[in-house]
């Protein structure tokens, strides 16, 4: 009995580490995870908790939520301006990168959102297109 609860539970999370697999593309994130050494966290930090209050956090930040649709044209154009991110405003501009490609973009989107937001879907090369066509 104890052997059949055991093995039923491997095959729980078997199913649902599969599940997950399917939804976010791991080979993306790991792609991103290096572009964002590289390319973000020098100020976000390796750890996406930004730096005092002077650079917001990523990880678990509620703007980054609310903005999701919006993090291609965030990293293309940078922005400036008063923001509040988990109560705390920040006013220093962030530069655009204008040397990412579409393609590495969406792969430190994958790797920010999955890593940093905690979503449990990918973002393609189409939707990121798609987006910074739609920049403000
Ligand atoms: C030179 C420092 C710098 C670099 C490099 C940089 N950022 Fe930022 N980022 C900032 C600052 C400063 C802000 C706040 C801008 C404001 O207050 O308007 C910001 C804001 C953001 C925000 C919105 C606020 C939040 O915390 O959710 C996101 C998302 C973001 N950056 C992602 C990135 C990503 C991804 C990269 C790499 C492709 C990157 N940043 C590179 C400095 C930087």
């Amino acid at each position: 009995m104890f052997r059949l609860i055991i093995i039923t539970s491997y095959l729980f999370v078997c199913i649902s580490c599969m599940q997950e697999g399917s939804r976010v593309n791991m080979q993306q994130v790991a792609h991103g995870q290096e572009i964002y050494s590289r390319s973000c966290a020098n100020c976000h930090g390796e750890d996406g908790k930004g730096l005092a209050k002077l650079i917001p956090p990523l990880l678990d930040a509620d703007y980054l939520i609310a903005h999701q649709l919006e993090l291609p044209c965030i990293i293309k154009n940078g922005m400036s301006g008063k923001i509040t991110v988990n109560n705390y405003s920040y006013e220093l501009k962030m530069p655009g990168n204008n040397k990412l490609s579409e393609s590495e973009i969406a792969a430190v989107c994958n790797f920010v959102l999955f890593r940093y937001g905690k979503v449990n879907y990918s973002i393609s090369v189409n939707d990121v297109s798609n987006q910074l066509k739609q920049c403000k």
